[in-house]
Order: structure tokens, then C-alpha cells, then sequence
């Protein structure tokens, strides 16, 4: 493509150390449709035929065409998927391939092909996130009113609701949503048009293309527009947000079923068992999605350290931008399909969950709670509740177990009713404070969260 400077052909080694058509003919789809898009505003602006806009039509769809009957063969000598299409086109239909390429540098063009791909791919993560959301939505619609410890530090803290902690993922996921979604909007300006870097002296109509391609507009700036990559890093970091998300559930899933919590049993169509150990299941899924966040971190990182330090515009270094987006889309894609199939299979051991609420004296804040509504200051109700569960730790017996004379021992203030507040379902149901656990509360968010996604 560039010969008439050159007095030697590329160096082997330097091809196949700069092609980059092994992984960016995937844009091939986006490319086409770029280039279909250019030659129309080109011909209205007269700088093509009629004639050969025809031809570079047909040539581009015929293209298309055989590259998804698997029957084209891409080059490496002709490094990436722009100058395989536009030397097939000029192969196919003479000259007037060889026009397409006016007004138009691979800068602009590579630019419009990432952006059109990222647009799918928020499109298709916002879906798959939807259906991780719904997941939950219906896991925590079957299990309204079951309980189980809530955690801090993994520390048994407070009794709540299973459905409440399964909705924090959901307001997690929903974030995620909205953050996709915004990546989109901010990254829908089309970049052709740039050129190189500074733009064209032909008579361009840059609206034209922005439209055609289903761009909202178009960038201000040919110089920031061939240098900018802000679009990529603010999918990988909001693909990198969605996996840290996947990645805390993951670790709640291999903690919850082992036999030491054995709150869980995850689908055995998504474990696997032991070549040694006959009883092993194990929960390999979910810890490959937890070690794949590292993966799409990774990914993230790589394009940090490939931006860092370019001066404007277009450097080669930008090419390095396709193998981590493309990775950490198709990783993330394959993780919030399988979650939220897995979260359908999900069953919880309630038995378990409620009787892990029944010991470690979880209803501790509850008594000092208590205490307050019958007039101590909390700092001395904290105190009481202090000594009333050493005491416990003592006895070996949960603070629901003490009697009523044992419990006076330690505050005056307290009467028979206390044990509506020590119990686990008490604990619970006065949780009604906005965003607590109590069961009115909870059944709310659900209905918010189906009402929401149209469940
Ligand atoms: N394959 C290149 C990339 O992905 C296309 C743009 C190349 N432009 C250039 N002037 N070398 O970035």
C-alpha cells in the first residue's frame, strides 16, 4: 500500500511482529459497514460516480459475504482487516476500489470499527446483565423470609434476611447497568472524518456518515479524536467493576458450600469432582470466575500502560488497544451467562442459615437497641450487652437462651418483652429503618426490582 516510498519489501520478522489481522478481522463486519457508509457520502458529494459507488458496494458486500462463509482468506502481508477488505475490493472491482480510501486514513477507520464493536458489546453486556439481575430478582422472590447470619469482618454481625443479601448483588449489578450504559452514550460520537489527524480538504459531509452509522454525532477534535482511546479504558474499567462483582459473589459461593458453612448447594451441573477423592465437589465454576477478574484487571492495566506517556495522536502502540478489550469482552460475556443460569439451580440450606443465627449472640445490637428504647444511653446499653455476652461466651449459650432473672442481673430495665427483640425473627422484623432488612422492607425491594425489569 505504501511501495512508492519504499526501496525494500517489509522484513519477515517485522510482519509478523506488527499484523494484527490474526485478531482484528473480527471487526470486519464494522469495517464494511464503515466503508459502505464513506463511499455513499463520498458519491453525494461527487467525488465517486454513481457507478462506483455501485461497484464498491456489491464488491464490499460480496466480501462480507464470503468472509462469514468462511471462504476468504485473510494476509498477514497485508497486516489488519482495512487493508485486507480494500485490497480484495480493488482485486474484485479495479479502480474503483482504489477510490474508496479518499478523505479517510486506517486512523479514522480503526477508530469507527472499535467504537461500532464496543457499542455492541455494551449493548450485549447490558442484556447479559439484565439476566443476571432477573437471577436474582427470582432467587429472592423464592426465598422471601428466609434468614440467615449477615457478616462483617466474616464475622457473624446481624441476622437478615437471605433475599436482602441477595438483593445487594442486584443494586451491584444495576449500578453495573447504568455504568455500561453510560460508557455507550459518551463513546457513540463517530470518529470518521479525521483523516490521519487533521482532518480533510475534501469535501467531507462527516455528518452524514455519523448518521448512517448510527453515531449520535461526531468528535470535535481530529487530533484528540486519531490519539483517543478514553472510550476503551472506560469499558474495561467498567468491565473490570462488573467482574470485581462477579468475583465477590464467586468467593461467597465457595465459601457458602463448603462444609464448614453448608449454607448452598450449587448445581452439580456446574462442578466437578475429584480424580482422587470420591466425595469431593467442588465449586470449580466459580472459582474460575474469580480468577478470571484477573484476567480482565489485567486487561484494564495493559491499556493504562500502553496509553501512558503517547504524545498525541495516532501512535502504532494504539494497535495493542483490540487483544484486552476483546478478551475481557468475551471473558466477561462467558461469566454473566453462566451465573446467572448457575443462580437458577441455586438452593439454600435453610435449616442451616437460621440456626447459624441462633448462636454468637447476633442479637446483641438488638438488646442494647432495646435497652435505648427503655431510656439508657446507648454507650451504657452497649456496655450492659458487653457483660451479658461474656457471660454467655461463658455459659457456652446464646443470649435468646438466657432466662429472664439471668438477664435482669445485668440491666433492671429489662421485662418479658425482650425476647421479642432476641429472637432472630424479631431481630429481623424491626429492621424496617429504609434499605434494612426487615421483612416489609425487603418485600418492597423485590416487587421495586420485578416491577423494574418487567418480571
Ligand atoms: N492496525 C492499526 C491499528 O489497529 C490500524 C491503524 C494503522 N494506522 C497507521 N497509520 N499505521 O491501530
Amino acid at each position: 500500500m505504501w511501495g512508492g516510498r519504499f526501496r525494500e519489501t517489509t522484513a519477515p520478522s517485522m510482519e509478523a511482529y506488527s499484523e494484527s489481522v490474526s485478531y482484528d478481522a473480527r471487526l470486519y463486519k464494522y469495517d464494511i459497514a464503515g466503508s459502505k457508509a464513506h463511499a455513499e457520502m463520498l458519491a453525494a458529494g461527487g467525488i465517486l460516480s454513481e457507478q462506483e459507488l455501485k461497484d464498491i458496494v456489491a464488491g464490499l458486500s460480496a466480501i462480507e459475504a464470503e468472509i462469514e462463509a468462511g471462504t476468504f482468506r485473510f494476509r498477514r502481508e497485508l497486516e489488519d482487516v482495512h487493508m485486507n477488505i480494500e485490497k480484495a475490493l480493488i482485486e474484485r472491482i479495479g479502480p474503483a476500489g482504489a477510490r474508496l480510501h479518499s478523505g479517510r486514513s486506517r486512523n479514522d477507520q480503526v477508530a469507527v470499527d472499535f467504537k461500532m464493536y464496543l457499542r455492541d458489546q455494551c449493548d450485549l453486556i447490558g442484556e447479559l446483565l439484565d439476566g443476571v439481575r432477573r437471577a436474582f430478582v427470582r432467587l429472592a422472590r423464592k426465598n422471601i423470609g428466609m434468614m440467615m447470619p449477615g457478616y462483617t469482618h466474616l464475622q457473624r454481625a446481624q441476622p437478615v434476611l437471605v433475599s436482602h443479601h441477595l438483593l445487594a448483588y442486584y443494586e451491584m449489578f444495576s449500578r453495573d447497568r447504568g455504568r455500561m450504559a453510560d460508557c455507550r452514550r459518551r463513546l457513540n460520537l463517530s470518529p470518521l472524518g479525521c483523516a490521519a489527524m487533521a482532518g480533510t480538504g475534501l469535501p467531507i459531509d462527516r455528518a452524514m456518515t455519523a448518521a448512517a452509522l448510527g453515531f449520535d454525532g461526531w468528535t470535535a477534535n481530529s487530533m484528540d479524536t486519531s490519539g483517543d482511546r478514553d472510550y476503551a479504558l472506560e469499558f474495561l474499567s467498567v468491565c473490570t467493576m462488573i467482574h470485581l462483582h462477579l468475583s465477590r459473589l464467586a468467593e461467597e459461593l465457595v465459601l457458602w458450600s463448603t462444609s464448614e458453612f453448608d449454607f448452598v448447594n450449587l448445581p452439580d451441573r456446574f462442578c466437578t469432582g475429584s480424580s482422587i477423592m470420591p466425595q469431593k465437589k467442588n465449586p470449580d465454576i466459580v472459582e474460575l470466575m474469580r480468577g478470571k477478574t484477573g484476567r480482565v484487571v489485567g486487561s484494564l492495566i495493559t491499556l493504562i500502560t500502553v496509553m501512558k506517556g503517547l504524545p498525541l495522536t495516532y501512535n502504532r502502540d494504539l494497535q495493542e488497544d483490540k487483544e484486552p478489550v476483546f478478551d475481557a469482552a468475551d471473558t466477561l460475556s462467558a461469566g454473566l451467562s453462566i451465573i446467572a443460569e448457575l443462580l437458577d439451580g441455586v438452593s439454600f440450606n435453610a435449616e442451616t442459615m437460621e440456626s447459624a443465627t441462633r448462636s454468637g449472640c447476633m442479637t446483641a445490637t438488638d438488646l442494647a437497641d432495646y435497652l435505648v428504647l427503655k431510656g439508657e444511653p446507648f454507650r451504657k446499653a452497649h456496655a450492659t450487652v458487653g457483660r451479658t455476652v461474656a457471660y454467655c461466651v461463658d455459659a457456652g449459650r446464646d443470649l435468646s437462651e438466657l432466662t429472664l432473672e439471668e438477664l435482669r442481673q445485668f440491666s433492671q430495665v429489662i421485662d418479658k418483652d425482650v425476647y421479642e427483640v432476641l429472637t432472630t425473627e424479631g431481630s429481623v422484623n424491626s429492621r424496617i429503618s429504609a434499605g434494612g432488612t426487615g421483612l416489609v422492607r425487603v418485600e418492597e425491594a423485590v416487587a421495586a426490582a420485578e416491577e423494574e425489569l418487567g418480571i
